[in-house]
């Protein structure tokens, strides 16, 4: 009924249809108006609404640098742009999102504040964004959360919520906090004022380096990417997106290959912030915009993790030198090419070090 050419262009309208159902507590502001039966008036107005979304949060995030290496773009055969998210506000690009879907909800949900369920950056991005807004932030967080975060988190402001470390344990908290405090719940990457935000780093990144063939992002629930494949279509020039993802979390790579969302087999990985699950809203997002996705092994994360501290001379943390290892893996294919490389985030627990 709304003549779609194909299965990825219905998907992708779903992704809209369902926005309501699932963010309809957090307003989209921009994107409310979306048709459902025009693709191109889609494209257009997910330009719009990236553009909306990088001016929204400018005053609240970093401008961060991008950074290159000569060895390591020889030691791959292509020119190599790291954008270095590691010095994001709060260490991490999760800022972006948090903030612009932070922004976007009304007076009276502001006054009742967020709650999300993280245990990683996504909790620590909440909270100071709210901060930063003048909002109260509910944290739920795994008892087994490391010190630090759960630090940081309190650090910044956000009231932690500690509960069993289960996703059940998360989910009931988190709804127990929407119902008694009348606060706006926040999911981490399946939201699409999230996606929008988390995209303005490659969008940033493409800005400044417009010819890029490539960008390469890590994969955890999907929000980093499915941004990232918006900001590729509509700020690059022929620009393709491919993502990085550990065989240990593999779901992403499986989703793709089977054209329906996978859960993760295993989660046995040392990138800690790549273990959760593609959702409905950013998996047609990311079934349209995002070429490939090359799966890597535990060792080669490490590779690639040394080779940014040792090279780049800066702190990443394990998942965001997946999107390395993943070129490195395949640089055959990508010589002599100009490709962009998201460093999504530098927190790591420096308690591991005699300092
Ligand atoms: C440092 C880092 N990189 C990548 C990701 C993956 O992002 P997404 O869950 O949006 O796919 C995360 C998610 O927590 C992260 O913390």
């Amino acid at each position: 009924m709304y003549g779609f050419k194909n299965s990825k262009e219905k998907a992708f309208s779903q992704t809209l249809g369902f926005q309501y159902y699932f963010i309809g507590w957090a307003p989209l502001g921009d994107i409310h108006c979306i048709g459902k039966d025009n693709g191109h008036k889609h494209n257009v107005m997910y330009k719009k609404a990236m553009i909306n979304a990088h001016r929204r949060i400018k005053p609240h995030i970093h401008h961060t640098p991008v950074m290159t290496s000569r060895l390591l773009d020889e030691m791959v055969g292509a020119k190599l742009f790291f954008k270095c998210e590691n010095f994001q506000k709060g260490g991490a690009f999760k800022m972006r999102g948090a903030v612009n879907a932070i922004m976007q909800l009304s007076h009276g949900q502001k006054e009742k504040g967020v709650v999300t369920h993280s245990s990683g950056n996504f909790a620590q991005a909440v909270s100071l964004a709210c901060q930063s807004l003048g909002i109260k932030a509910y944290i739920v967080m795994p008892s087994t959360a490391p010190q630090v975060k759960k630090n940081a988190v309190m650090g910044y402001g956000g009231m932690l919520v500690e509960c069993e470390p289960t996703l059940q344990a998360r989910e009931q908290n988190a709804k127990h906090l929407v119902d008694t405090k009348g606060a706006t719940f926040l999911h981490p990457s399946n939201n699409l004022e999230v996606i929008l935000g988390q995209g303005t780093a490659a969008k940033e990144l493409l800005e400044k380096r417009p010819r890029l063939s490539h960008v390469f992002a890590p994969i955890g629930g999907g929000g980093l990417i499915a941004g990232t494949a918006i900001a590729a279509r509509h700020f690059g020039s022929s620009c393709t997106v491919i993502g990085g993802e550990p065989f240990e979390a593999d779901d992403a790579y499986r989703s793709l290959e089977s054209g329906t969302i996978e859960t993760n087999r295993t989660t046995n990985t040392v990138a800690d912030g790549l273990k959760t699950q593609l959702g409905d809203i950013n998996f047609p997002l990311i079934q349209q915009g995002v070429d490939r996705i090359i799966r890597v092994q535990e060792s080669e994360i490490i590779t690639a993790m040394r080779l940014i501290w040792e090279r780049l001379k800066i702190i990443c943390e394990p998942s965001s030198a997946v999107a390395l290892a993943a070129l490195l893996k395949e640089k055959g294919a990508f010589q002599g090419e100009q490709i962009g490389i998201l460093i999504s985030g530098g927190n790591v627990d420096l308690d591991q070090w005699p300092f």
